[in-house]
């Protein structure tokens, strides 16, 4: 078994209980694994625990499946992995649904609270030795408490993030997810549907509208992205969609990247277009577009919407669950493909 990045040592653990005839070998270093050295490493492996940063794509499945038999990846979204090729090449592959919910909703919550009340550029100007002392005009920003949400992507992250700021700051919740033409062709690919709960549940519980997305970004002073990276949403939010946004409104994104052009993104900060954006992922992790770092008004965190101590152990439980499971002969519960 190959593992592909340092996991939390209970996961470890737990393999080594589980399968105690598997060698298991990891990749230590503060850095992810080169591609190549991911092919030779996982050549001979029955069991491959990755990360959403190595591309487990059909090339590499096919020359390593058989002996390949299931794939762990320690993340939600799994955009990274073809799995297609792996259904073809009868590889299983599992990932790690639930246990960050909690914990990204957090994060999101707290980019829509930094952006809107502007707290790393004031967390800057004091470090800085700017402050001289407070104003009435100096660093005003905009309330969250009772403002309009847009929702893009109706699962459980978008979910806890919808009630957290229904329950807790008494906003209005606007939701847009996929049309049913599009959940039906994800059906078709074997991507199951993985709400939370039915339309019903989001209008009862948090007196959520389902809205087309042009209305969200237009009627949102929050928009926060919790929909997949598919060739669908890819580029969702692009110079057209930042342009039907309000000027005062803020963009977060704890999804993925490339869900935002984010090279539109920087102009349209640059330009006031938009009042500010809270990103935690990036187009072209670890890279960022030429400019953002520049811009006072993105507050950039480092694609930390899981990392509580608790939600990365009980990342590393369902991967090493799932990996023991389908060795074992047995469906892991969290099964993609
Ligand atoms: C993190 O981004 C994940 O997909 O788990």
């Amino acid at each position: 078994m190959f593992v592909t990045r340092e996991i939390p040592e209970a996961a470890l653990a737990r393999l080594a209980a589980g399968l105690p005839d598997a060698q298991i070998e990891v990749h230590r270093g503060p850095d992810r694994i080169a591609p190549d050295e991911l092919a030779r490493s996982a050549h001979g492996a029955s069991a491959l625990i990755c990360t959403l940063a190595d591309r487990i794509d059909a090339a590499l499945l096919a020359a390593i499946a058989p002996p390949l038999r299931v794939v762990a990846t320690f993340a939600v979204g799994y955009e990274n992995i073809d799995l297609d090729a792996a259904r073809r090449l009868g590889v299983r592959v599992a990932n790690t649904p639930g246990v960050l919910t909690d914990a990204t909703a957090e994060i999101a919550v707290a980019l829509a609270l930094a952006g809107a009340r502007r707290v790393a550029e004031g967390d800057r100007f004091v470090r800085e030795g700017r402050f001289a002392g407070w104003g009435p005009l100096a660093h005003r920003g905009r309330a969250l408490y009772g403002q309009t949400v847009g929702i893009v992507g109706a699962g459980r992250i978008g979910f806890r993030v919808a009630a957290t700021l229904r329950r807790g700051f008494e906003c209005e919740i606007l939701v847009h997810t996929r049309d049913s033409q599009g959940r039906e062709a994800a059906a078709q690919r074997g991507e199951a549907e993985r709400s939370v709960g039915s339309r019903e549940v989001w209008e009862h519980e948090l007196g959520a509208r389902f809205v087309p997305l042009d209305e969200l970004l237009e009627r949102s002073d929050i928009v926060s992205l919790h929909c997949p990276l598919t060739r669908e949403t890819h580029h969702l939010i692009d110079a057209r969609a930042l342009a039907r946004m309000k000027r005062s409104a803020v963009l977060v994104n704890t999804a993925r990247g490339a869900i935002i052009d984010e090279a539109a993104l920087v102009t349209a900060l640059r330009s006031g277009a938009i009042a500010a954006a809270g990103l935690d992922v990036y187009e072209d992790e670890p890279r960022l577009a030429p400019g953002l770092a520049e811009l006072e008004n993105a507050v950039l965190l480092p694609h930390i919407g899981s990392a509580t101590h608790a939600a990365r152990d009980a990342m590393g439980m369902l991967c090493a669950e799932a990996v023991i499971a389908e060795l074992s002969g047995r469906a892991a519960p969290n099964r993609l493909v």
